[in-house]
C-alpha cells in the first residue's frame, strides 16, 4: 500500500497523476481507480446543502455496485435505491436492513415479485397493471408510487425518464385510477417518487417536477405518507471547464418547497434523494495504456489496452469524459483518436480530441470513470473486466480483482450445458 496523494483542482479532490500513474506500474492496466475520500465528501455535503431534518439519501447502486463503495456508504448511514432482486441481495450482503431498500423495478415480472417480496423491501411501483397485479398478490402491503412528473430534464434523451416520451412512472392524469386500485387492495401508499432523468444540468427542471409531484401528494389523496422520494439525477461536470451546479443553493430552494409543502400536508415527512452519479462519478478513473500509435490519412490514433465495455459512455450516448496523458502532461499539444481494443471502428474514447502528445506505453486516465462505466460493462471480445481499486484515507487497496484468460473462460463453460 502507499499514500494517494490527494490534489485540489476546480474544488473537488482529484487523486494526483503521480499515485495514479504508481497505480498503472503496481496492479497494471485497464484499471479502475475510486477516490473513497470524495465518495465520502460528496455523500456528506448533501446533508450541508440540504437542510431537512429527515432527509436520507438512497444511493442508487447501479452507477456502481462494488461491494467496497456499497459497504463505505452503508457505514455513513445511507440507503440503497435498487433495480433488481440481485440488487437487493447485494445489498443486504453488504449490510443495508431492509427497510433501507426502496425496490424502483421498471417492468417487474411476477417472478422478480415474489422473490423481492420475500427478501422484505419496499416497493415502487410505476405502473397501473403491476399495482394491481401486486394488489392482488399482496392485499394490504405498505407501498410507494413513482409518478411521472411531466418534465423533461437530463442530459441526453437517452437518459430522460419523465415526460410524454417517457416509458416511466404513473401520469398524474392517472391519479384517480391509482386511487381506486390502493382502495381494492387496501394498499397503504408510504411514499412517493419520481425520477426525471440523469445529470440535470437546470436545477428549476427539478425543482418543477417536484412541485408537480407534491401538488397531488395532499392528504386526501394519500392520507398516509411517510417520505417523498425525488429521484436522482444530481449533475456534475464532466467537462473541465464546465461549471459546478451550486447545490447550496439548490438544496435551500428544496427545503424550503418541502418545508411549505409538509407544513400544508400537516406533518414532517422524510425527503428522499437517489444519487447515483454525483456521489461516485468523480470519485473514479479508468486508466490504459497506449499499445500503438497509427497515422491513417485523416486521423492519428492513439490506441490503447482498454475499450468499450469498460467505459460504454462515449459510445453510447457521445459523453465526453476527459482523458489526462499521466505520462506527458505538458507535452505539446497534438489531435487525436483514442481508442480500445475491440474489433468495431466505434470503439472510441474520444475522437479529434487536443492532448499532449502520446507516446507508445504512456498511460492515460479517463476522468468521471466512477459511476455507470464498471457497472455498464461487459465481457465483449472476451477480456475480462479491469480490476478495482479503492483510495480511503490516502491509502489504495484491491477491492475487486480480475480475472486471468483461464479463469474467464472457465466461468464461461461452467455456465453452458
Ligand atoms: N433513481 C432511479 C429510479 C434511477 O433510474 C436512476 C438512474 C437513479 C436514481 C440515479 O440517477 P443518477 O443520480 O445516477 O443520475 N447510464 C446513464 C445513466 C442512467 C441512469 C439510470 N437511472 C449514464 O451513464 O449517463
Amino acid at each position: 500500500m502507499f499514500r494517494a496523494a490527494l490534489g485540489y483542482l476546480s474544488g473537488a479532490m482529484h487523486l494526483s497523476n503521480e499515485f495514479l500513474l504508481q497505480c498503472a506500474k503496481r496492479y497494471g492496466t485497464p484499471i479502475y481507480v475510486y477516490n473513497g475520500d470524495l465518495i465520502l465528501q460528496r455523500y456528506r455535503e448533501l446533508f450541508e446543502f440540504i437542510p431537512w431534518p429527515k432527509l436520507r439519501v438512497l444511493y442508487a447502486m447501479k452507477a456502481n455496485y462494488n461491494p467496497a463503495i456499497l459497504t463505505l456508504l452503508g457505514e455513513q448511514g445511507a440507503g440503497i435505491d435498487a433495480v433488481s432482486p440481485a440488487e437487493i441481495v447485494l445489498a443486504l450482503k453488504c449490510g443495508y436492513q431492509e427497510n433501507q431498500i426502496l425496490f424502483t423495478a421498471n417492468n417487474l415480472t411476477a417472478r422478480e415479485m415474489h422473490v423481492a417480496h420475500a427478501l422484505g423491501v419496499l416497493f415502487n411501483i410505476d405502473t397501473l397493471s403491476t399495482i394491481d397485479r401486486f394488489g392482488r398478490i399482496f392485499p394490504g402491503s405498505d407501498l410507494c408510487l413513482r409518478f411521472n412528473p411531466n418534465v423533461v430534464a437530463g442530459d441526453n434523451a437517452k437518459v430522460q425518464t419523465a415526460g410524454e416520451a417517457s416509458k416511466f412512472g404513473i401520469l398524474l392524469s392517472e391519479l384517480s385510477t391509482v386511487k381506486n386500485l390502493v382502495k381494492t387492495h387496501d394498499l397503504r401508499i408510504v411514499g412517493l417518487h419520481i425520477h426525471t432523468g440523469s445529470g440535470i444540468k437546470n436545477p428549476r427542471k427539478s425543482l418543477k417536477a417536484m412541485q408537480n409531484l407534491l401538488e397531488i401528494a395532499t392528504p386526501e389523496n394519500f392520507p398516509d405518507l411517510q417520505f417523498i422520494d425525488f429521484g436522482g439525477g444530481l449533475a456534475v461536470p464532466y467537462h473541465p471547464e464546465e461549471e459546478r451546479i451550486d447545490y447550496a443553493s439548490f438544496g435551500k430552494n428544496i427545503a424550503a418547497l418541502f418545508g411549505t409543502f409538509c407544513e400544508n400536508y400537516g406533518r414532517e415527512l422524510g425527503l428522499y434523494l437517489e444519487p447515483g452519479k454525483y456521489i461516485v462519478a468523480e470519485s473514479g478513473y479508468l486508466l490504459m495504456e497506449v499499445t500503438s500509435l497509427k497515422n491513417n490519412q485523416e486521423r492519428r490514433f492513439a490506441n490503447t489496452d482498454s475499450g468499450f465495455p469498460h467505459l460504454i459512455r462515449p459510445v453510447l450516448y457521445d459523453a465526453y469524459h476527459h482523458i489526462v496523458n499521466l505520462s506527458n502532461p505538458h507535452g505539446s499539444l497534438r489531435t487525436y483518436d483514442i481508442c480500445g481494443n475491440i474489433c468495431e471502428s466505434g470503439d472510441c474514447f474520444a475522437s479529434g480530441r487536443s492532448m499532449p502528445k502520446i507516446r507508445e506505453e504512456d498511460i492515460l486516465a479517463v476522468q468521471n470513470a466512477g459511476a455507470y462505466c464498471y457497472s455498464m460493462g461487459g465481457l465483449y471480445n472476451l477480456r475480462a473486466m479491469p480490476a478495482e481499486i479503492l483510495t480511503l484515507n490516502g491509502k489504495e487497496r484491491m477491492v475487486r480483482r480480475s480475472s486471468s484468460e483461464e479463469e474467464l473462460v472457465e466461468s464461461i463453460l461452467a455456465e453452458c450445458l
